[in-house]
């Protein structure tokens, strides 16, 4: 399994990208309500900056992720008689049809297929189960310049159809967030930072 971000595990919890998560989950929890009995799944979970600030409020939780480098990252901070546990391999790995609430931040965008993807998600989840996906509207392919991806963003209205299509009823797709960055020398870009949540029917 390639580590794409094997070079950038160590590194990972910057300030910038703490913060950024912290926008994230603020704006999950306006529109979930985390239950002790959940049982979580995070796709792409890196070092858990996410995941770790949701952990208490659910009853398990899977940290699922195929860089090893990131993974081993949030095992040092995470507490021996924690309900967290880690994957490590991609989202298919996960075969127990048991999950109450599956999300990803900046994760999703580097997940080659969207629509094996979801149905997978809804062959993983229990009926009523929340889905929250946090990533960027479609860019101009400069956020990833150096490194090839598998999407440039997405399209929320496309997203929300193959959502439809695999079982879910999305609720919100808006922009939460607007990240401004210098990606080209002297130029500022704004990249648009959407949050989906979807409910399985
Ligand atoms: C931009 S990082 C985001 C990490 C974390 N969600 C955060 O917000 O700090 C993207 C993460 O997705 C992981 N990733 C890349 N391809 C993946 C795949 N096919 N399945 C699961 N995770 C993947 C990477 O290893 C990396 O940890």
């Amino acid at each position: 399994m390639k580590d794409n971000f094997a070079h950038r595990a160590a590194e990972w919890d910057s300030p910038e990208k703490t913060k950024m998560t912290e926008i994230f989950v603020a704006e999950m929890l306006r529109h979930i309500d985390p239950q002790p009995h959940w049982k979580a799944l995070e796709i792409g979970a890196g070092t858990g900056l996410v995941g770790l600030q949701i952990a208490d409020k659910v009853g398990h939780i899977v940290f699922e992720d195929t860089s090893a480098a990131m993974l081993d990252v949030l095992k040092q901070k995470m507490d021996e008689d924690s309900n967290s546990e880690t994957l490590h391999g991609e989202v298919y790995d996960y075969q127990q049809q048991d999950i109450d609430l599956a999300f990803a931040c900046m994760a999703l965008h580097h997940v080659p297929d969207i629509e094996k993807t979801l149905h997978h998600l809804a062959g993983i989840t229990n009926a009523g189960a929340t889905v929250v996906i946090g990533d960027l509207r479609l860019e101009d392919g400069s956020f990833h310049r150096f490194e090839p991806i598998p999407h440039q963003g997405f399209d929320t209205d496309i997203l929300t159809e193959q959502f439809r299509e695999a079982g879910f009823e999305v609720q919100t797709a808006h922009t939460y967030h607007v990240l401004s960055r210098e990606r080209v020398e002297g130029v500022i870009t704004d990249f648009e930072q959407f949050i989906l949540v979807a409910k399985k029917r």
